[in-house]
């Protein structure tokens, strides 16, 4: 199953209620597993939790600790954009030339990386004087 295939499927179970908006995304990781998540939304709205962030926790709870390839897809106008603080959590695991396939429900591809999607990114190297 392609990657944009297992975010389709995942995407199927994004509880969603509040926005109806409902994400899925799929990554391979270092090891070659695929992993996945959807959003979960909460009643308390900012407790909600993004597609990216629910992949990425189940990597790193299977073990894993690169992110080789990602997707994320959405019933959006154009292919969906991983907002702000999900393009920090990808970066916290991915090399900036990892690609990042977005995508549409209804077909449309846009790939990037995580370095296009996130320049001049805080990273460890700032913290080097501590
Ligand atoms: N959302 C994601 O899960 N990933 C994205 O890349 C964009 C936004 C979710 C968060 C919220 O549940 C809903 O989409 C509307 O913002």
């Amino acid at each position: 199953m392609s990657l944009i295939a297992a975010a389709r499927a995942v995407r199927e179970n994004a509880h969603a209620p509040y926005s109806k908006f409902k994400v899925g995304a799929a990554l391979t990781a270092a090891s070659g597993a695929v992993y996945v998540g959807c959003n979960v939304e909460n009643v308390a709205y900012p407790e909600g939790t993004c597609a990216e962030a629910g992949a990425i926790a189940a990597m790193v709870a299977a073990g894993d600790t690169a992110i080789k390839e990602i997707a994320v897809i959405a019933d959006s106008p154009k292919p969906v954009s991983p907002c702000g603080g999900c393009r920090q959590k990808i970066a916290e695991f991915a090399e900036g030339d990892v690609k990042v396939t977005l995508a549409t429900i209804d077909g449309i591809v846009h790939e990037t990386t995580i370095a296009a999607l996130l320049p001049g990114s805080f990273d460890a190297d700032y913290m080097s004087r501590v």
